[in-house]
This record gives C-alpha cells, structure tokens and sequence, in this order.
C-alpha cells in the first residue's frame, strides 16, 4: 500500500493503485502470456494532446489562432483528461511553411504574442497538471535566421560553415530531392558567393551543418534555455535528417521511401543524438519524441533502447502511409492500398520492438495528416460519430503513448478544398506550381489533394455553431470546414453521445487501467478483413479490443480459452457478444473484460 501511495504522489494519472498494480516481475505466462511489462515511466503514461497553434483560437481577431487563445481554452483542455500538450513552433518565422522555418529560437512569432503571453501559458497548463512539449526544429533554418544570413554573405564569414554549401566552381552536386521545392532540388544556387546550399525543405528552410559543432552548442543552447522556463519536452522535427555524408556522393534512388530512408540514415546520427542525450536531454526529466519518416522497424531500437541513452520515442510512419498514399507520390491517395489485415501488420510489428525493450507512440492524425476520421473512418453523416469513436479506442487502447490531434475529439473532418486559392499549404501550392509549369494534369491533382493535402488537418477548431466557428472575429487564415454548424464543441458538450464524451470516457479507461498502458499486446484474427481485434495482459487480467472497419460491421470470435466479462467500453448501446463470437455492426468498438474459462485454468495455464 504505501508502494501505491508514493506512486499516487508521483504519478497522479495513475490512479489506478487500487485496481490492479503493474508488476515489477514478470508474470507467469497464461494462453495470451503475461510477460514482463515494460519499466514505468511517466511519459509512457501521459495522452498528448496535440495543439496548432495558428488554427486553434484567435484571440485578437486577426484571423490567426494565437497564444492567448490556447490560454482562454486551458480549462476545456484540462476537461479532456489529457497529461500532454505538444504545441506546433510558435517561434519567430517568415512562415514559409507556418512556423517550420524559423529565424529566431528564442524569440516568440509576433502573430502569435509575446513571450509574456507563452510563459503564461506555461504556467496555466502548468497549474492544471499539464506538460508542456514544444517543437525543436533543427534540421533547418528560415534563411532568413541571422545565421544563414551570416553565412550566405561571403564563404569566409564565421558562420559560413553553419550550413551546407557546394562551391560551384566544383560543379553540379549530385541531386538530392526537396519534399517543397517548386523545382524538385533540395540545392539552390546562391549567386552572392557562387554557391550551391542543400535544404531538403522548402528554399527558404536551409539544413543546418550538424556535422560543426559549433552548431551542435548552439542547438543544446537553445535546448537550455527552453528547459529552463520548465518546458517538458521536445518533440524533434525530422530528427533522422540532421546527419549528412558531406561528400554528397550520388544516391540511387527512384522515389520517395527509397531517398527518406537515405536521409534518415546519415553517418554520424547516432553520435549526436547521444551527445545531445549526454549534455541536455540527461540533465532534465523531460519527454522526447522524434519525428522519425524514414527509420525501419529493424533500427528502431538503435533510437529508443533504454541503454542507447539517445530519445525515449519516436514517431514512425508505416501506417500513415500505408494508408492511403501513394509510395511514389506521398501527394496522391492510393485507394488500393487500404488493407485491414496489412495495418494491423504495421501496428502488430511496431509493438513487437516495444515487446523487447524502448516505447512507442500511436498516432492517425497530426498537422501533416487528413482528418483522421475522413482517411481510416468514414465521415459520412451515417458514420461520422461513431467511426471517430471507434478510432479513438484504437489510440487509447495501444501499447505505446497516444498523440490526439486537436479537432478529432469532435470528429472534425476533411474540408475537401478544390480550388487551389483556397490552399495555404507550401507544399500544395509549390507542387500544383511545377505541375502546371511543366504541363501535368491539374485537376487529378486537385482531387488527389481534397483527401490528402495537410491542410485538411490545418483547419480551424469548431468551437461552436457562432459565425466562424468561434475560431475567430476576424477574417481567417484559412477557411472554415462548413459542417461547423454541426460539428463543434458546444453542440458536442451538449449530445451525451458525441465523439468528445466518448473520448473523455476512453481517457479515464486508459488511466484506471494500467493493462491498457503496459500489459501486452496479442493480435487475433490477423486476416480478418473487417475487424482488428487485440487483446492487452497484465498481471492475469485481460481486455479484449474488437474494432470494425468497416461499413458492414463484421464477425470475430473470443480467443480460444476466454468467455466475455464485464464491457468497459461500447461506441453503440447494443452489446456485439454472442456467445463465443463478437458480431459487430458498423465501425463499432467494444473494449471486453475476459474470463479464462475453468478448462484454461485446471490445465494451469492461467496468469497469476
Ligand atoms: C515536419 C513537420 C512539417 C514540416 C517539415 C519541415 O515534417 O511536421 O510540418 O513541414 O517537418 O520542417
């Protein structure tokens, strides 16, 4: 008990002491074997909730979501139950690609206040029991930072080696591609000092030249200060990229996968994430998550593992783009691809690494993603709630940390623009640029981006069926999805059965069930093509969780061994349980106590 009750103190979420303990040694092994879990850490706790600073509230009506609209919103945050919020940069920036290009690290957007206004913020979420993660972005620069301008003003200037340069009196570097570039390079020839610099983003978001250290320092600096305001974490933008073979060799590579995992895998990237490790990230008890496109699942725990002493977690990438992009061109859906039993592949391989030794993440949608409900739910009106839901049992119910965009609380989903005036994506805009430049077909084009632009992600919060959304006074940066009149978070306060009540409800099932955090994940029923069914085990109890993907339901059954207990969790009021087999109606999700059956037990296979 007083074991429980230090654990209390430290660990408010888990106020679950009481109901089942997590082990600290391993257990028995029953029929779904309850192996050792995984060592507690807080940050394997938590439920991050994801804010976009420019689309979440404006508090000055200028039509841009600002830092003092996310304090007028502390108290609904705080009303999710979430642990985390993970803010996109609000760092000074030109925004070439909204806020991912930065010209000052220490230095607050004026759009976005002051930093009076951000160490308010912090203190806000911090008296609620709220952490706060911020973005690191340190692959690249805005060019116009004062380092780029340094280095750009003559080869000799101190800090010319602070980024990649080619002289082209060495001739044309071998090719690297741009994931924003209007012309497809990643290198742009600077006429001032005839010479060629890499960004592998947009012109305007130079690459940093990691291999200096004099750049290492000012990074870690950078790091320090933000820790020391009592920042509790970073979530590190393509933190894979940062190390570069500066020979520049030729690559072979044909398309998007093939040259992201040549970037994610430089040389010496290990040995600046455990210096950066070894003289900040260790000083501090923060949480760490890299953005990491491009790293396989056989590398992951070069990252992760406990005694690499580099990051705790990362994001990987696998099911988003399994799901509905295509390999070649992430900017084009690939309807072919949406394969239930291949998902399931992708999370089932993933928690395989967690199963060994480091922690996970889950995630379905983010600022670079559609609408979550629009790509793996349905977002008819038929659907629309209750595939949310469905969705949202899935993140909370997976064995590594859950990452919630903001909006898809409420079901928020795809505006679906189709005229390229509306878009305020670089990434679209440049694109659509070069496609009409060089003669491609624009209209494919379009429709392709209606369900994958990012900008389906970037809309603005639906607060309430007021003009704007609530979101605004102002004019808005970015239009408005339509379906606010429905879809906002007054009506969703006041309707018992709307996507956010559910999504409250599923929060606390996470934090009274550390099952849910640590215990291990089976699948069952892997070629099953409507349902994902899991179970999750620790210290002798089981949940079973049964999600349909689909319109028409489905059908699983109840693991060999197992009869149902107790429904912790249902998205619709009519129970799927028959028996020994589970018939779904559509896109439903039911979290299932089990029960091992006598004949399990007297063949002692039970847990303990
Ligand atoms: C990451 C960010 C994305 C940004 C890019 C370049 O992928 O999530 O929004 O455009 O890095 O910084």
């Amino acid at each position: 008990m007083k074991w429980c009750l230090k654990l209390l103190l430290a660990v408010p979420l888990l106020a679950a002491c009481a109901h089942t303990a997590v082990p600290t040694t391993p257990a028995k092994p029953g029929p779904l074997g309850n192996t050792a879990a995984p060592r507690r850490a807080w940050w394997k706790e938590v439920v991050v909730y994801q804010v976009y600073p420019r689309s979440f509230q404006d508090s000055d009506n200028n039509g841009v979501g600002d830092i003092r609209g996310i304090i007028s919103r502390l108290d609904y945050i705080k009303s999710l139950g979430v642990n985390v919020v993970w803010l996109n940069p609000v760092y000074q920036s030109p925004n070439d690609d909204a806020g991912y290009d930065i010209s000052d690290y220490r230095a607050i957007m004026s759009e976005m206040g002051s930093m009076a206004d951000f160490d308010a913020l912090l203190r806000g979420l911090h008296q609620r029991g709220i952490k706060l993660v911020m973005d690191l972005v340190v692959n690249h620069t805005s060019d116009e930072h004062s380092w780029f301008q340094q280095s750009r003003s003559s080869r000799n200037n101190p800090y010319r080696d602070y980024y990649h340069w080619w002289p082209a009196e060495k001739g044309t570097p071998a090719k690297r591609w741009s994931f924003f570039d209007e012309e497809g390079s990643a290198w742009r020839f600077d006429s001032t000092t005839s010479a060629y610099y890499l960004h592998y983003f947009s012109r305007k978001q130079p690459d940093l030249k990691w291999e200096n250290p004099r750049v290492r320092q000012e990074i870690y600096d950078i790091m320090r200060f933000w820790f020391e305001k009592g920042v509790d974490g970073f979530r590190m933008d393509v933190i894979p990229f940062i190390s570069k073979d500066t020979t520049f060799p030729p690559i072979q590579a044909k398309n998007p996968p093939e040259y992201i995992a040549y970037y994610a895998n430089g040389p010496r990237l290990h040995e600046y994430l455990r210096e950066m490790n070894r003289e900040v990230l260790s000083k501090y008890d923060v949480m760490t998550v890299g953005e990491a496109g491009g790293v396989a699942v056989e590398d992951a725990l070069k990252f992760i593992a406990d005694d690499r002493h580099e990051l705790q977690t990362f994001f990987q990438f696998e099911v988003v783009d399994h799901w509905g992009r295509r390999e070649d061109n992430f900017l084009y859906p690939d309807s072919t691809d949406r394969s239930l039993p291949e998902l399931k592949g992708i999370f089932t391989k993933w928690d395989s690494v967690v199963a060994q030794d480091g922690w996970g993440t889950v995630f379905l949608g983010n600022h670079d993603q559609s609408r979550m409900v629009s790509r793996y739910g349905n977002d008819s009106p038929q659907h629309r709630k209750t595939s949310a839901k469905m969705l949202h049992t899935l993140l909370l119910t997976m064995r590594a940390t859950p990452y919630i965009y903001n909006g898809d609380e409420i079901g928020m989903a795809n505006i679906r623009f189709t005229d390229i005036r509306d878009y305020r994506d670089l990434m679209t805009i440049n694109f659509y640029q070069r496609l009409a430049r060089e003669g491609g077909d624009l209209r494919e084009f379009l429709t392709a981006q209606a369900e994958v632009s990012r900008d389906n992600g970037r809309t603005p919060m639906q607060w309430s069926a007021d003009s704007n959304a609530g979101f605004t006074g102002g004019i808005p940066w970015i239009r408005i999805n339509l379906d606010y009149r429905t879809v906002n978070v007054a009506a969703a306060e006041r309707d018992t059965s709307s996507v956010l009540h559910y999504f409250r409800r599923m929060i606390q099932l996470r934090k009274s069930e550390p099952v849910l955090v640590y215990g291990r994940y089976q699948l069952l029923d892997r070629e099953n093509p409507d349902v994902f069914a899991y179970t999750r085990s620790l210290n002798g109890r089981t949940l079973m969780v049964a999600l349909s993907f689909s319109p028409a339901g489905g059908r699983t059954a109840l693991p060999t061994g197992y009869t149902a207990g107790r429904t912790l969790m249902n998205n619709l009021a009519e129970s799927p349980v028959q028996g020994g087999q589970l018939l779904l109606r559509p896109y439903q999700a039911v979290v299932l106590e089990l029960k091992q059956d006598v004949a399990g037990r007297v063949n002692g296979q039970g847990g303990n």
